[in-house]
């Protein structure tokens, strides 16, 4: 497509701005002094198989999104009732509905934070406290309901709407800009051929060990397992793009170095999070001559 070069801005828009002084949340090293200590908290609770789960592992995508979405909407409801004479019992019902939804949806986003990188943990702390500051508003608005005083907790809740807002904005920063909770290994798809790849001989492949090669401009780990199989999964994880082949192999699986994701060899299914998308996997044929080739399957 031709572009008109006269039609190109010579400055960026106000909105480049707004967006740099986001990114610039990211680079406040100060912040670490709390968010690190913290995310280690979060990694150190017991919480065996409820951690999976509250990631989004049973759903293939993180919990947190969806969850929040019960606050939000109960709040923008209110917000709208309160515009409405003769509205205040369902209002109050909706900001108490939000304050009670805010706890699950709070508790997946803080284990979702804690396997995060250093930059992401910042936006997501500050995410994390304006979200806190609407919940302690629309508490405070709905006491303040109960008392009768109308003015005040009317006041209460646009207060914390606005203050759900910025940390909307903040989440959707740290999603989009920074790539929190998107799968990363989504774009193997697009990257690789359906034909096979030729990735070395056979004896390149020590067995019981995790070996890079790349299949076009994708890299792809290589496992040749004890029994003669050759198993084959995209090398960067679904999660944050730790490399695979740095990882352990243990049990037909390969544990992630960077958040101990771990996914099983045989198609890339997550055995345990934090990472929530399979790992996409590739067929593995030895020709004639021992030349070991890859080719991607139908789960890539
Ligand atoms: S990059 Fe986080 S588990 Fe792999």
């Amino acid at each position: 497509m031709r572009i008109d070069e006269t039609a190109v801005p010579e400055r960026a828009p106000v909105s480049a701005a707004v967006v740099r002084s986001l990114d610039h949340v990211g680079q406040l090293t100060g912040l670490d002094l709390v968010a690190t200590p913290l995310a280690r908290l979060v990694r150190a609770f017991p919480l065996g198989r409820f951690r999976d789960i509250a990631h989004g592992l049973p759903l293939g995508h993180p919990l947190h999104p969806a969850l929040v979405l019960l606050p939000l909407g109960s709040w923008l409801s209110a917000a709208a009732l309160d515009t409405v004479p003769g509205t205040r019992r369902p209002a109050r019902f909706l900001v108490g509905a939000g304050v009670l939804t805010a706890a699950p949806a709070a508790v997946t986003g803080w284990l979702d934070w804690a396997e995060l990188h250093a930059e992401q943990r910042r936006t997501g702390l500050v995410h994390a406290v304006a979200g806190s500051a609407a919940t302690a508003l629309y508490a405070a608005s709905w006491v303040e309901r109960g008392r009768g005083r109308t003015v005040r907790a009317k006041a209460l809740g646009f207060l914390g709407l606005a203050a759900a807002g910025a940390g909307g904005m903040m989440g959707g920063h740290l999603a989009y800009r920074q790539g929190a909770g998107t799968n990363k290994a989504a774009s193997v798809a697009h990257l690789v051929a359906d034909r096979w790849y030729p990735v070395g001989q056979l004896e390149d492949f020590p067995v019981g060990r995790a070996v890079r090669r790349m299949a076009g401009e994708v890299p792809v780990l290589v496992v040749r397992e004890a029994d003669g199989r050759m198993l084959a999964l995209a090398d960067r994880c679904s999660h944050l793009a730790g490399p695979l082949s740095d990882g352990r192999i243990f049990a037909g699986c390969v544990q992630c170095p960077w958040h101990a994701s771990v996914f099983r060899l045989t198609d890339g299914a997550v055995v345990r999070g934090p990472a929530t998308a399979p790992q996409p996997s590739f067929r593995v044929t030895v020709r004639p001559g021992g030349e070991v080739c890859v080719a991607p399957s139908d789960t890539v």
